[in-house]
């Protein structure tokens, strides 16, 4: 299919616009020739994924350095994590090779005005689209948040089409961007209570029974936004959707399909099985994603007191970290000896060969501390990795 060009949108592409717009628009008309765009769309935000120097290495520095040269975004933009704490790297053990590189990544990023979030949370630090609007984001979790919890519109993105998103304010107008691709697919009973951590093995359950279809999920009666956050990134790391209906609670209108699966407490059971290791950990990491000032009150609460025996790291967005700092959240989280870990997360951060038996109350990242740093894993409820944050011992 051709892809219809607006005067301005060839004008990008002929390079009338600089250099790193005409890129960015040879890798948004590829895509929507691939993918059978008939034209392109104009996005109101951009989220953009691959910050981290561990993944991105120089091939992935020189190819920002070279957008940077002349390239400035034109909508709303925001970062994921990068790999490392930006202020306290040393401190967390970080080298300094590292830290070098992981800045100057950050620093092609901010010399083409993209705002150094470093979170996989930006609809709450300040990059929240609307119900129906065109957005660019990556990051699994938060293209699932957003499609599905707040109604926006997006495909799941690469960090280089976010970014060519970014650079030119517009992108290929197919897949989530579509109505008649946003209908369920599948009916998903769920037929138990669902709360905490629930949720990850929720997501991980469904996710390997449906995957990638869009579910229509009943049966749930609340969730909270930390429940939903963290079922985006479980059902979009298990399965591969980027986005789900929960009847009554989502905001999108579907068609209603006739295929039907049920979830029960033995799916549950199972799904947390799963992640379990035999292994007491050595590090305790909670905040993937990236912890809200509710959940950081919560564990600041929790840990009020009491000292912990391992490594215990709560990773959040800066921005919330200062409002914990505000409220003395930070002083009693760090006051037990766990760190509040800011900028980064346990997937993108170098942590092979550091740990070995991650506890978390986190699906996602189980995963990827069994993929990327070859952890065991420990997964259970809040209560459980704090528990075995002071006392070294899953129980
Ligand atoms: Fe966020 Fe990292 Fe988890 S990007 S969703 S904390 S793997």
């Amino acid at each position: 299919m051709i892809v219809f060009l607006t005067k301005e949108e060839e004008a990008m592409l002929k390079g009338e616009h600089g250099q790193a717009v005409r890129k960015s628009m040879e890798i948004l008309v590829a895509l929507g020739k691939i993918f059978g765009a008939d034209r392109m769309l104009d996005v109101t935000s951009v989220q953009v994924a691959g910050v981290s120097y561990h993944n991105l290495g120089d091939a992935g520095l020189d190819f920002l350095h070279e957008l940077s040269r002349d390239g400035k975004v034109r909508v709303l933009t925001t970062l994921n994590p990068a790999g490392m704490d930006i202020e306290r790297w040393k401190e967390l053990g970080f080298s300094e090779d590292f830290a070098k590189k992981q800045k100057q990544v950050l620093d092609a990023f901010s010399d083409m005005g993209i705002i150094q979030s470093c979170t996989c949370i930006p609809y709450l630090v300040g990059n929240l689209p609307t119900f129906g609007q065109h957005i660019a984001w990556s990051e699994s979790s938060a293209v699932c948040f957003a499609n599905s919890v707040i109604g926006a519109r997006t495909n799941r993105e690469g960090g280089p089409s976010a970014l060519a998103a970014a650079l030119t304010g517009k992108t290929p107008n197919f897949g989530l961007h579509l109505d008649e691709n946003r209908q369920a697919q599948i009916i998903v009973n769920v037929e138990m209570e669902i709360k905490g951590s629930d949720w990850a093995a929720l997501g991980l359950a469904i996710g390997k029974r449906i995957g990638n279809k869009i579910p229509l999920i009943r049966g749930v009666k609340t969730a909270s936004i930390e429940e939903l956050k963290s079922f985006s990134a479980s059902i979009a790391t298990y399965g591969g959707t980027a986005m789900f209906h929960i009847d009554g609670i989502t905001p999108n209108r579907t068609t209603t399909p006739s295929d039907k699966i049920s979830i029960g407490k033995a799916d549950i059971e199972s799904a947390r099985t799963e992640l379990n290791d035999a292994c007491d950990p050595d590090f305790v990491g909670i905040g993937c994603p990236h912890c809200s000032i509710q959940e950081i009150a919560e564990i600041a609460k929790k840990l009020r007191g009491k000292k912990v025996s391992v490594a215990t790291w709560i990773f959040t967005a800066r921005q919330t970290k200062a409002m914990a700092d505000m409220r003395g959240y930070t002083a009693d989280i760090e006051h037990s000896g766990a760190k509040l870990v800011c900028d980064t997360c346990m997937a993108v951060a170098p942590l092979k060969g550091r740990f070995n038996c991650l506890a978390t109350n986190s699906a996602k990242a189980c995963f990827y501390g069994r993929g990327s740093n070859n952890f065991k894993t420990r997964f259970g409820s809040l209560d459980q990795c704090i528990d075995a944050a002071v006392s070294g011992k899953w129980k």
